[in-house]
């Protein structure tokens, strides 16, 4: 069913209203491959759990909800699984069912917006672990000819928050399902990154397993990160700039605070987070839009506000932490 000028408001979790000219849900693959069949020429844009976006205009294109559903387990080995599923799953209660089939790998990623099929385009990453780690392959479908395509992980490119998916692919892909390589036992767990470190000793866990894993980064996000349903974001709307050390030990000198993570020997990522705060937009609010005040990386609509209203705030942060640091920020959402 095709619906015409269809309001997003309740498809983006920042909540803005801007309106989809065409807009569809996709439940198989099949029925994608009949739609596109029937009308070859529509420009189209593909939409899942819309928690990466940000629309600043009504979307003169053909919107294709990604709503295919379903889990399953493609193979088993001694100590691993592959699972498969649905692009349309929404990702938080994926990280669940695998926690509660007892399988290991997507503990760090809990919590997460958004869907299953989105998970690889900026690939996901959190508390030290991204997406790429635990990705075998995905099943995919040509918008242009309608085929079907398969995507190994070499293929996908991954990089922080990157992929060909977001580059070459842009646009040009539906992604219909994941495949998922999990730890049925040996997990691996990973308690490398600082908050969780700590919050799981707080919690006098010493040898956690996935599921402590989990609680303790619900635990987490919910501390510091908002809720989409009670307030409307994106996460992190800037990603952390990577920079040259050179550049990095210069900024250590006027601010011996600076946290950096060694990407290589020659760069260093900064938290976009600590740079927005010292450039002093932490907890700032200008009408209906503003920073979140316990995390100055997320952009945050009070109620009511136009895409272009969180854009142009967006803006003069880039423009605000430029000339204080001569770092430029980029956007990790995708702006429309
Ligand atoms: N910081 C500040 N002020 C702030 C926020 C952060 O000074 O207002 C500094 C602190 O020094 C803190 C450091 O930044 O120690 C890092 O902050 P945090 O642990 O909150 O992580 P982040 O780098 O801001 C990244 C991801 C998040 C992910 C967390 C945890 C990016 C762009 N963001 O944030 O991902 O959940 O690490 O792994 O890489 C997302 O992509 O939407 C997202 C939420």
């Amino acid at each position: 069913m095709i619906r015409a000028q269809h309001s997003l408001q309740s498809y983006n979790t920042f909540g803005i209203d801007a309106r989809a000219r065409w807009f569809s849900e996709i439940e198989t693959p099949d029925a994608l491959q009949a739609l596109l069949k029937q009308h070859p020429d529509r420009p189209l844009f593909v939409l899942g759990g819309g928690s990466n976006l940000l629309l600043t205009r009504d979307l003169d294109q053909w919107v294709l909800h990604n709503r295919i559903s379903g889990k399953s387990i493609v193979r088993e080995e001694a100590n691993n699984v592959v699972v498969r599923i649905g692009g349309g799953e929404n990702w938080h209660e994926t990280v669940l069912w695998s926690l509660q089939q007892g399988y290991g790998g997507l503990e760090n990623l809990s919590l997460i917006p958004g869907t299953a099929g989105a998970a690889p385009i900026q690939n996901i990453g959190a508390y030290g672990v991204e997406l790429s780690e635990v990705f075998e392959r995905l099943e995919a479908i040509d918008l242009q000819t309608g085929e079907r395509l398969e995507f190994t992980a070499e293929e996908a490119a991954f990089g922080y928050r990157d992929s060909l998916f977001k580059r070459a692919l842009k646009g040009k892909i539906f992604i219909t399902h994941i495949h998922l390589k999990l730890t049925r036992q040996k997990h691996a767990c990973n308690t490398s990154y600082g908050a969780l470190k700590n919050t799981l000793e707080e919690w006098g866990i010493h040898a956690p397993a996935p599921a402590d894993i989990s609680r303790a980064v619900i635990h987490i996000r919910q501390s510091k990160l908002p809720d989409p349903a009670e307030l409307g974001n994106s996460g992190s709307f800037f990603k952390n700039p990577v920079i040259d050390k050179v550049q990095f030990e210069s900024l250590r000198q006027q601010y011996p605070q600076v946290p950096g993570y060694p990407m290589s020997d020659a760069q260093v990522k900064v938290p976009a987070g600590w740079l927005i705060e010292q450039a002093g937009w932490k907890g700032k609010r200008v009408g209906s839009v503003g920073t979140y005040p316990k995390q100055a990386l997320v952009l945050v609509n009070y109620g009511g506000a136009k895409g272009e209203a969180v854009w142009a705030l967006a803006r003069q942060i880039m423009a605000d932490v430029k000339q204080q640091f001569s770092i430029d920020l980029q956007p990790e959402v995708n702006v429309l």
